[in-house]
């Protein structure tokens, strides 16, 4: 692993961003177009897309996109928009098609994404399938994530993460885990207080009384990678998690991840399992956090359901601080907040943020 910077370690201290970048609409609007149509986003998982015409649809940086699976097995991703009127071309969340048809005119389009009819042409049918076709996006798997960019030059997603996605190779259960559940909850903050919020653990002994009763808080470390992060710990192996014994889990760690900028993929400890969470700016002030759980199985065994119970609860904790935090972001009597030594998580995300969005404050 590529260690550029672990916590303690020459520590400097410094303040955060101004958090007027976490209460001004303008702001939103330029991390949209620097941040999010710039980085890779995950989008789903291959186990939506298994056959030739299944599809998704998602949002990237407020762009309605497609996501199939063509003719030849390959994954495509195109923006969802007809040509011809820029109608939302496939409205369902997700399904398997032949063709593709926008409800509007009715043009048609292939699994590769060029047309097949513009019915309201006719006989100019030859030169509109020549020059007309869905826009396409760069899509990318790691692993059985789907992530799609909506920058045509950005650097593959294998390179963009450090060894992230090799060192997910570590944990041999990932493989074989199905998406069983979503979950969706609208918070009351900017998408960048939930990061910070994420990459510290300064708060778990206040916040989490249930997480740092069952995690050896004295092992706990931070680790700066290449546009991503990982902290974690291991078990304490006398304690229990719901009905789980401890020492008898399958994996007795807890791996938080976080990916530049908004994911955060969590391996709790206990049986095989995963969670992939997004913050999707609604507005400056709303997030909306999708919560993707993946496990072996879907009916869940009891200890399945404890540990989500758990990290529902870790989850409300947080919420309920960030919430809090956005009152106090609008004040005037808050600019800058301070790091920690031990929150070098939060100061790695604060320098992207300053570096894309050119901040010399
Ligand atoms: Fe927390």
């Amino acid at each position: 692993m590529l260690i550029l910077k672990e916590g303690n370690t020459a520590f400097t201290p410094i303040r955060t961003v101004p958090y007027r970048l976490y209460t001004d609409p303008s702001v939103l609007a330029v991390e949209q177009e620097k941040i999010f149509a710039r980085s890779w986003q995950y989008v789903g998982h291959t186990s939506q897309v298994q056959k030739s015409g299944d599809y998704f649809t998602c949002e990237v940086a407020g762009e309605p996109i497609l996501v199939i699976r063509g003719k030849d097995e390959e994954l495509s991703a195109f923006y969802n928009v007809c040509p011809h009127r820029g109608t939302k071309l496939e409205k369902n969340e997700a399904g398997h098609k032949k063709i593709l048809q926008c409800g509007y005119h009715g043009w048609t389009f292939n699994l590769d994404g060029s047309l097949h009819k513009a019915p309201n042409f006719k006989e100019a049918d030859e030169f509109c399938a020549g020059e007309v076709c869905l826009s396409p996006i760069r899509v990318e798997t790691g692993g059985s994530l789907i992530f799609v960019n909506l920058d045509e030059s950005a650097q593959p997603l294998a390179s963009s993460y450090g060894d992230f996605f090799d060192s997910l190779k570590e944990f041999a259960f990932l493989e074989g885990l199905k998406k069983v559940k979503v979950r969706k909850r609208e918070i009351k903050a900017n998408w960048k207080a939930f990061i910070d919020n994420y990459l510290e653990c300064d708060h778990c002994p206040i916040a989490h009384p249930g997480f740092v009763a069952t995690m050896d808080m004295n092992q706990y470390t931070i680790v700066e990678c290449e546009n991503y992060s990982v902290q974690g710990s291991k078990v304490k192996t006398d304690q229990k998690l719901g009905s789980l014994e401890l020492d008898k889990a399958e994996f007795q760690g807890g791996q938080f991840y976080w990916l530049w900028p908004n994911l955060m993929i969590t391996i709790y400890p206990g049986p095989g399992n995963m969670s992939v969470i997004q913050m999707i700016p609604i507005d400056h002030e709303t997030t909306l956090g999708v919560y993707s759980l993946f496990f072996r199985d879907e009916n869940l065994t009891q200890e399945e359901q404890d540990l989500i119970k758990f990290m529902e609860q870790v989850r409300d904790e947080d919420v309920e601080l960030v919430e809090l935090e956005q009152i106090g972001f609008r004040s005037r009597a808050f600019k800058n907040g301070m790091f920690s030594p031990t929150e070098n998580g939060v100061r790695q995300f604060h320098n992207m943020i300053r570096r894309v969005l050119e901040i010399e404050e």
